[in-house]
């Protein structure tokens, strides 16, 4: 008889939106949008150069949101109405297509791309409009304190206790596009699998983590996903 699982957690990274035509990470030697990731990533390329890194997250902002979620977002939404679990998802993406499906209890640990944080203030901003070194913080009032809310390379991830509470409680984990190689969420697998998890991952090539999948499922997440899910509800009615 088929498993029924009562708490599901779905970590997702840039594969997942691949379909809806945005650039994953190390798909073209190295660099993101034709930028080396140092340079538009770390506090260091912030500091270095803040308006390079502003023109580049409202570059990426226009993009996003002109992009529609893809049939992964969207069996992730079916799997969420219609399998009777907890579902969790953690996102590796800064991007809001899990939102624009009206995906539920997402988890953005790598920060949102419409969001602004005020490095003088801490307050965090909903900002869909551009950013730069002259933007004033409507809070404190102080002028080119602005960071887009992107976690660097160097700063903490954000949600990090209801993360771990939910690698904890989970029976199912499953991964969707992402390539495994940044950690703490290259970890997160393994957290899982030692709470008892059983662990499956949706990608096109190998990761660099797959050891700790007990099922790998290759292929565009946009084809595999959608059949899996079906098996899935099916399986639980
Ligand atoms: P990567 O670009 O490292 O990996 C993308 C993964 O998605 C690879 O394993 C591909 O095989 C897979 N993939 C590509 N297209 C796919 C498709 N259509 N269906 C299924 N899988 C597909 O992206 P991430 O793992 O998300 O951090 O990168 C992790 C972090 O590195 C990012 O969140 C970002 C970056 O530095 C920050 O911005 C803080």
């Amino acid at each position: 008889m088929a498993k029924i699982y009562r708490n599901i957690a779905i970590l997702t990274g840039a594969g997942i939106s691949a379909e809806s035509g945005l650039a994953t990470f190390r798909s073209s030697n190295g660099l993101w949008n034709n930028h080396k990731v140092e340079d538009v990533a770390s506090i260091e390329g912030f500091q270095h150069n803040p308006a390079l890194v502003h023109d580049f997250y409202n570059n990426l902002k226009t993009e996003i949101q002109q992009a529609k979620p893809n049939a992964a977002h969207l069996a992730l939404t079916k799997l969420q109405k219609e399998y009777p679990a907890e579902i969790n998802i953690i996102t590796q993406n800064v991007d809001t297509l899990h939102e624009k499906a009206e995906n539920q209890n997402v988890f953005h640990i790598h920060g949102q791309i419409n969001q602004a944080v005020c490095l003088n203030c801490g307050q965090v901003l909903e900002a869909w409009g551009d950013v730069d070194t002259e933007t004033v913080c409507p809070h404190c009032q102080v002028m080119g304190m602005m960071k887009p809310n992107i976690v660097f390379f160097g700063e903490n991830l954000l949600c990090m206790d209801k993360v771990e509470d939910i690698l904890r409680k989970c029976e199912l984990f499953i991964s969707i596009g992402t390539s495994g190689v940044v950690y703490p969420a290259a970890g997160f697998v393994q957290l899982a699998k030692y709470y008892g998890a059983d662990t499956v991952e949706f990608t096109l090539d190998t990761t660099a983590n797959n050891y700790l999948f007990d099922k790998h499922i290759f292929g565009k997440a946009g084809e595999t996903l959608p059949p899996y899910i079906e098996e899935l509800i099916k399986n639980a009615e």
